[in-house]
Formats: C-alpha cells, structure tokens, sequence
C-alpha cells in the first residue's frame, strides 16, 4: 500500500531543505522498500504569490486526505505588508485540521554536545519533549482587535481543550521517564490557574507519572541551567512557541529540530519548528536536520517505519560524525553537500 504524503515547500529556506529532505527519504525508501507518493501543494507567501491565499482550497482538501503532511516552512519579508500574511494559512491547517498537540523534541545529540552554547557538562545527556498546545489560547482566542490607539488579544481555554493536551502529555510522559511538568503563570493568569485545576483532576488516572508545575519564566531559566531536569513540558499555545526556540538553541542549533502536530484523527503535520529563515536563504547553506528529522518522526508515529527511519538517523549520526555539518552549527558544509553525504551513508549500509 503506497503511502500519501502531502508535501508544502513553502517558502525562502523551506523549499531548499524540503529538496534536500525528499532526496533523502528516496534513497533510503529504495534501500528498504518503503512506499509512497508525494503531491505538492503551494502553501504560505509562494500561494498568496499564486493564488492570493495562503491556505487554499485545494491545498487544504490534499492535505486532509492524505496519510501525512511534511511541511517545510513559511513566511518572511516579502509578506510582511501583505494583506493576508502566509503565517494566517500555517493557524488556519492547524485549526482545520484540529491538529491541538504539537510535541517539540529536544534531544542533545551526542555528536552535537560540544556544538551547544551550553557548557558540555550542562547540555550533555538533555532529552526532553514539549508538548504545545497549539489550536487555542491567545493565538485564536475572540474578541479580538487591532486600532490605532489601542489593540486586544484574548487567552481563552475550555476545559476540554486543557483537558485533552494534559492527557497527550502524561500519555506520552508512560512511554519515556514518566515525568510531567506543567508549565504555567499561574500566579497571575485565570487560564494558568485552570491549567493547575485540570491538572490535578488528570493527575491520578496517571500513578506512575510524577508531575509537577513550573513557572514559565522560571521554566526558561531551568531551560538552559538544568536541561536534564525534563521529560516532558505541557504547556499552551504562546509558551510552548517562545520555549521551544529556546530549548532548540540548547541542542547547538534551532535548524535540527523537528516537530509533529497531532490531532483527534487524520493525517498529522510534520514540521521544522524553525521558520523560513530570510536571513540565509538562496545561500544554499540552510540545515536540512530539522526537516530530515521531521521526515524520519513521520515514518516512525503515522506508519511505523521504523527500518526506514533508523537508516536515516543513523547516516545523519555518521556523517555529523565525520565532522560534516553546516554553518549554524559551525560547520562548512553546504545544504547540499550534506544530503549527498547522507546518501552516500544511506548507500553504504
Ligand atoms: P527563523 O526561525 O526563520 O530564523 C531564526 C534564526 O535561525 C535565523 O538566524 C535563521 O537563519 C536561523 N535558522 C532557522 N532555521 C535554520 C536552518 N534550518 N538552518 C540554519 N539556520 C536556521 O525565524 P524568523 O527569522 O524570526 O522568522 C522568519 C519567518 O518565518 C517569519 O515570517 C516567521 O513568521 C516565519 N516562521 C514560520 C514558521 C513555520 O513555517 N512553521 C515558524 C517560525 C517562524
Ligand atoms: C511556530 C511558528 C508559528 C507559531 C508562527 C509562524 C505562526 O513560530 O510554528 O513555532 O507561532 O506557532
Ligand atoms: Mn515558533
């Protein structure tokens, strides 16, 4: 049975590491007989160029109906005035979709350590997951405005969207250390203190879990004292966001880290956590971890491919390895010339 997967290059560096990423997956689905078929479908500043959307129609309806989503990333300048903003159609397939759980690894690569900001000592060994809540809170919450005096935002919660990413999270606290933190301004915000209530109800359907609460600013600091102290963060929407770049850096670079949206049922979304980094596109030195290891999280979660994916990680672990990796991580190595070493791994097992 061939597998669907519904490709959105997007925009500035999202095309560059979505080539790079597909290159891989190829020659290592060749290798191990994995099958599947790709459509792309414009997405971001390159459809409202199209088509004046940035989520349209038919991008939608592909997606819905396939078995995954590989999204590379959008955004950047060229929209920045423009009357729809590509960021508009990345909430509106999340909400779509209902795709509420976004989990964000964050995983010290043995072969990355020394590449950390962080003192060797204080990175090594970190492996934590946030899991964000990403299809409410203030990104969506109504009413809304903006004026030219005056503007307004609203964080909204319901108890059963509170409720079901509290429960993805302890869920996947029983598969890693059954460690929970729930991360929250409590001490100020209505939404926090319905976060802790809620918590506490769910808690105990969980024995073997242990959870307990952080501060988000106190969180950010443990973030980059003790990164080991983790297992799995819960937090809503607009912490999750700031958290998760922050915990990227700690793995030597914002460009590896991947992530998986998740909803009731359908397709998942697999995703960079990164945007389309303006900055260095067209310079063809983009890191294509991120979206490698957003390719290998796909074939593990939607269809169990786990031979496929462990060849892939294990060619990117050899080659990061033998010193070859791009410039964000302090490498020479191009976007390109690091896909074909992968590949050249990939062919030599
Ligand atoms: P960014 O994440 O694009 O870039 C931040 C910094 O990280 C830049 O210096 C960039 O060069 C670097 N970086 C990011 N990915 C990299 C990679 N793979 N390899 C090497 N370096 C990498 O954040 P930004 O510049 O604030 O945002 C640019 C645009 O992306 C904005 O329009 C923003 O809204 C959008 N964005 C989109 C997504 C998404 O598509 N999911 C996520 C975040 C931001
Ligand atoms: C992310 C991005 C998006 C978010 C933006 C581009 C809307 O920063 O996926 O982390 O804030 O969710
Ligand atoms: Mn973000």
């Amino acid at each position: 049975m061939s597998r669907q997967i519904a490709i959105l290059p997007g925009d500035y560096i999202g095309p560059e590491i979505m080539g790079a990423g597909l290159k891989i997956l190829a020659a290592a689905a060749k290798i191990t007989g994995f099958d599947y078929e790709t459509t792309t479908y414009p997405f971001g500043g390159s459809a409202i160029d199209a088509t004046g959307e940035p989520l349209p129609a038919s991008t939608l309806a592909g997606a819905q109906a396939a078995d995954a989503i590989l999204l590379a990333a959008i955004g950047g300048p060229k929209w920045d005035n423009a009357p729809q903003r590509p960021e508009q159609g990345l909430l509106a397939i999340r909400k779509a979709l209902h795709l509420f759980a976004n989990i964000r690894p964050t995983q010290v690569n043995p072969a990355l350590v020394e590449r950390s900001p962080l003192k060797t000592e204080i990175a090594r060994d970190t492996d934590f997951v946030i899991v964000r809540e990403l299809t409410s809170g203030i990104y969506f919450g109504e009413p809304r405005f903006l004026h030219d005096d005056e503007a307004l935002d609203t964080m909204r919660y319901q108890r059963s969207e509170i409720e079901r990413i509290i429960k993805a999270g302890f869920e996947l606290a029983m598969q890693r250390r059954k460690h929970v933190t729930i991360v929250d301004k409590a001490n100020v915000l209505a939404t926090s203190k319905l976060w802790r209530k809620i918590a506490n109800e769910i808690a105990p359907q969980y024995p073997a879990v242990t959870m307990d609460f952080e501060y988000v600013d106190a969180a950010a600091m443990k973030i980059v004292t003790h990164p080991t102290s983790f297992d799995v963060i819960v937090t809503e929407n607009l912490f999750g966001d700031i958290l998760s770049d922050e915990a990227a850096t700690v793995t030597g670079s914002l460009g590896t880290i991947p992530s998986e949206s998740r909803g009731v049922s359908g397709p998942s979304l697999y995703e960079p956590i990164h945007g389309s980094a303006p900055d260095i596109a067209g310079k063809g030195i983009a890191d294509p971890l991120s979206m490698i290891h957003s390719i290998t999280l796909m074939l593990r979660n939607s269809f169990q491919e786990t031979a496929t994916a462990d060849l892939i990680e294990q060619a990117a672990t050899a080659t990061l390895h033998a010193g070859i990796m791009t410039p964000d991580l302090g490498g020479t190595a191009t976007t390109d010339s690091m896909t074909d070493a992968i590949i050249t791994e990939i062919q030599r097992k």
